[in-house]
């Protein structure tokens, strides 16, 4: 065979290639509609390729889009009441990476923390994702896939102000006191195997809900509420961009979360508790 012709057929199946895997990667669009600042923190799964950036600031009414390789998996947070100290060090009160820069550079979210988790294109060529409490929960956040081909492609989240409805046994306080900014799951505060599915509890049969997950799970019902929940807490879609929004409105309109049917077996919001959770939040004066 002629070389040139090979080199040429080489080039031509390598830029297919590259078209492809271009226009299959997937766009996050981050949207603080928080009162404050928010500091959103990535943190890229084992054997999966970074991220353009792992964190940055994000102030109130802002978006941010970031392009998402092919078969990324990772997940998403958000920091808040940050700052420098007078070092330079950057640091958080919720949702830290500890990384002391504003990029978290491949750490994690201290908890507690509400988390955005997801699997692209994993089996059967679906998104896998969900919005997990497991580690605690600092803020409202709702996950709505976009242009989706396959699967249920339904909204996830948990839209409800929990830290003024967080039991006090569960409340993380801001360092001079007033008012909670963060509600820690039962496994971190009593470091249990019972609540945390370990030692003798680690299978689906021996962890069920404990009444510490049955308040995260009441007031977010689709959210990740303990180690085994996944029934009713993991959603998939197929070749969809994400929006991931943070303190989205509990009043989230149809238009937004897509006319599609809802695949999902349980209500985005609890009426009920969203109630409640205002009234606490304005009887401890927020
Ligand atoms: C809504 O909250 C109430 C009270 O907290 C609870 O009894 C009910 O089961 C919840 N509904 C759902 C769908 O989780």
């Amino acid at each position: 065979m002629d070389r040139r012709l090979l080199l040429y057929g080489t080039i031509l199946t390598l830029l297919a290639f590259s078209f492809l895997s271009e226009i299959h990667s997937a766009s996050f669009k981050i949207v603080n509609k928080c009162r404050r600042t928010i500091w959103p923190g990535f943190l890229s799964g084992a054997n999966t390729p970074q991220l353009p950036t792992t964190g940055f600031s994000l102030r109130s009414g802002k978006s941010k889009t970031v392009s998402i390789p092919k078969h990324w998996s990772g997940r998403i947070w958000g920091r808040t009441l940050c700052g420098e100290d007078s070092t330079g060090k950057f640091s958080c009160t919720t949702a830290d990476c500890g990384s002391g820069k504003v990029e978290c550079t491949g750490s994690g979210a201290k908890p507690p923390a509400t988390l955005a988790e997801f699997t692209l294109n994993g089996d059967g060529g679906l998104d896998f994702y969900d919005v997990s409490l497991v580690d605690g929960y600092n803020l409202p956040m709702l996950v709505v896939p976009r242009g989706g081909t396959g699967g249920g492609c339904s909204a996830t989240g948990c839209l409800v102000d929990l830290n003024g409805a967080c039991p006090s046994a569960l409340r993380v306080a801001r360092e001079n006191g007033r008012g909670t900014v963060a509600c820690r799951s039962a496994c971190e505060t009593f470091a249990d195997p019972r609540f945390c599915c370990s030692e003798a509890y680690s299978t689906p049969d021996t962890c069920g809900p404990s009444i510490y997950s049955l308040f995260f799970k009441y007031a977010c019902p689709r959210a990740y509420s303990y180690a085994y929940d996944d029934k009713t807490s993991t959603y998939t879609c197929a070749s969809a961009d994400y929006m991931i929004i943070f303190c989205p409105s509990p009043y989230t309109s149809q238009k937004l979360l897509g006319a599609r049917k809802d695949g999902a077996q349980l209500p985005l919001v609890n009426k009920t508790t969203m109630y409640m959770a205002s009234q606490h939040a304005s009887s401890s004066g927020r």
